[in-house]
């Protein structure tokens, strides 16, 4: 596994060993190694004798030679520990600690120590659905290790939360949190095992040891690159030490790690299909807390998707912090694949990439796995929406007709600030064309209200791109400067609290406005709805949600099944049905169902 250059691997608390790590840059300083990725076997070699003939001293190789320890030397070889004892413990073990058999502990904990002896584990996310996925991750991990999951705070032996940093609030919400958890770990009887305490993801990335010094009853930090070190850590606070691991990656997607379904009864999941951003929005915390954009390979995700697929998953989403940048160069093969454009009008802050599979080739290799699958996918940048992409959603029944579209502002001033490569007009031309291309497509997007310098004619011009576009969902936030961004240390935040607050309330009731428009062309059509159960407001209503991923409410009644000779019968979470939209609102759609169908053969009409 790559490393990025600026490591942060921090143990707080005493040690009783050195960390793998140390070792494996102890290990370089003496051998005057170049970067780890060029060391020669020889070295590898001469290295795994040198340390395991002292703690202290580190004779360089000729030395040794000469000193006439050459026989010696093989048979000190043999039993001392390899190099790749040191890189795997470095970078993490992969498969060894993801099985409970755990064979090659680091050298500081047994294998006994590693597992998690039935510890029951409460797992609690905030943020994004990225952050809903690592859980799963996380709990996959830990799973496998030999924890038990509860959903019971009070039996927990281990509270984990998987935490968001985009915005102060998010994580000032974890910060009230911990302060409740304080006093259960504090109150917990002595008779039972201590309570351990961790915080997961971009917070523990952000703010690393912050954390720890704060909040003395924290015991582990995990960074979201780190998930696999999870047994390794807690087995560390096992004994009474914080331990923490924030390590980004160049290459970790957890490929191979497959995550563990929270609700048995879902219908649909989520896939990550790459991780960490490169676009450096000049507001955006994301890069610094995920690190580099990484892709997960092809195959690695088809084979999920075809699992969940058996399973009976009617709904997939892939997932990642910037979806349609995939580009997978697992393979040098990849390499020939032919090059896709960005959006036009679009730019990045980064240099142009070369090859790779990109999204468009995976977007048709899973919509063609299940045609009784949907398919779903955020979030994307508008920058990277060639026609390829817009074709295939447009040609593909099971891929939805939604895309989401952060615009962030309607200003072109205020998006240059941004850094968002592109200007007002060039979204616009975007809109124009994707409409053209997908007739009837549904669209939302993210705004953000008072942004560094934004004045009150920006601000119009985002109420106008509202009007404008009419999306049919948004997310709209006030701007929270973020240390460490480039707005942090080039631009003042100096839009007043109460003119944000005063901005965003205006641009959501723009927004309802213009939605409830947008959602209410809908009424008087039959659409295709994916059930998911029963309605939270009404125990005889059930809920599902269109191709554009809006909620449809309609009565739990009989109806046809077309699929089985007209039989009657109930509508069930995972079947697809056809409902005629009788009202709209800004976030929902109500109407009656008409009969349980297939994706392939409704007949939904506008
Ligand atoms: N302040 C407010 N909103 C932000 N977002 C990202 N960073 C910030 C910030 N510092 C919003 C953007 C992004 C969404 C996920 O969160 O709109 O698209
Ligand atoms: Fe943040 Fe911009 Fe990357 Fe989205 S694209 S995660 S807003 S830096």
């Amino acid at each position: 596994m790559l490393v990025m250059p600026v490591i942060l691997l921090q143990t707080v608390g005493c040690f009783s060993a050195m960390h793998p790590l140390q070792r494996v840059l102890r290990a370089q300083r003496c051998l005057r190694w170049g970067p780890l990725a060029s060391v020669s076997r020889l070295l590898l070699r001469t290295c795994r004798a040198c340390c395991n003939l002292s703690s202290t001293a580190c004779p360089s190789p000729e030395t040794q030679q000469e000193d006439g320890v050459r026989k010696d030397f093989s048979s000190r070889l043999a039993a001392g520990p390899t190099f790749q004892h040191f890189l795997r413990s470095a970078s993490v073990p992969q498969e060894k600690l993801s099985s409970p058999d755990v064979e090659d502990p680091p050298p500081y904990l047994t294998v006994d120590e590693l597992l998690g002896r039935q510890r029951k584990v409460y797992l609690e996310t905030y943020g994004c659905q990225m952050n809903v996925n690592d859980t799963e991750i996380a709990w996959s991990i830990l799973q496998k290790s030999g924890y038990l999951r509860t959903s019971n705070l009070q039996e927990a032996d281990v509270i984990l939360l998987v935490t968001c940093s985009i915005r102060e609030k998010a994580e000032q919400t974890i910060w009230n949190r911990l302060r409740h958890l304080k006093a259960l770990k504090t109150k917990r009887l002595r008779s039972r095992v201590p309570l351990k305490i961790g915080i997961l993801g971009c917070m523990a990335e952000r703010l690393k040891e912050e954390i720890l010094n704060r909040e003395k009853m924290v015991d582990i930090l995990a960074g979201p690159d780190a998930y696999r070190d999870l047994p390794r850590l807690l087995a560390v606070a096992e004994s009474g030490q914080q331990a923490a691991n924030v390590l980004l990656s160049l290459d970790e997607t957890y490929a191979d790690v497959m995550p563990v379904q929270t609700s048995p009864s879902a219908t649909s999941a989520f896939v990550s299909i790459m991780r960490g951003c490169d676009n450096m929005c000049s507001y955006c915390i994301v890069p610094f807390t995920r690190g580099r954009e990484r892709s997960r390979p092809v195959a690695s995700i088809l084979e999920e998707v075809r699992k969940l697929s058996e399973q009976g998953l009617k709904e997939v989403t892939l997932l990642g912090q910037n979806v349609n940048s995939f580009r997978d160069n697992s393979e040098v093969q990849f390499n020939n694949a032919v090059s896709t454009n960005l959006s036009r009008g679009f730019s990045t802050n980064y240099k142009a990439k070369q090859g790779g599979l990109r999204f468009a080739h995976l977007l048709d290799q899973v919509s063609r796995i299940d045609p009784e699958m949907r398919i779903r996918f955020t979030s994307p940048h508008p920058k990277d929406f060639p026609d390829e992409v817009l074709q295939l959603i447009h040609e593909r029944d099971n891929i939805c007709k939604h895309i989401h579209l952060p615009a962030q502002s309607g200003s072109s001033r205020v998006l240059e600030a941004m850094r968002r490569g592109y200007s007002r007009e060039a979204y616009v031309e975007l809109i124009h064309h994707i409409r053209e291309f997908i007739p009837g497509v549904s669209l939302s997007s993210d705004f953000i209200a008072g942004f560094c310098g934004e004045t009150e004619e920006d601000h119009l011009q985002t109420v106008s791109l509202l009007r404008e576009v009419q999306y049919n969902t948004g997310f709209l936030f006030a701007y929270s400067m973020r240390q460490k961004t480039r707005a942090y240390h080039r631009l003042k935040d100096d839009v007043p609290e109460e003119v944000k607050s005063r901005r965003l309330e205006e641009l959501i009731t723009v927004f309802r406005k213009e939605a409830t428009k947008a959602n209410k062309t809908s009424v008087g059509c039959t659409q295709l709805v994916l059930v998911e159960g029963l309605s939270k407001r009404s125990a005889t209503d059930l809920c599902g949600r269109n191709d554009g991923n809006l909620k449809v409410i309609f009565p739990d009644v009989e109806m046809e099944d077309v699929t089985n000779s007209g039989l009657r019968v109930r509508a069930q979470p995972g079947d697809y049905v056809l409902v005629k939209i009788t009202s709209a609102s800004s976030q929902t759609l109500k109407g009656h169902v008409l009969c349980k169908t297939t994706l392939k053969d409704s007949s939904a009409c506008c």
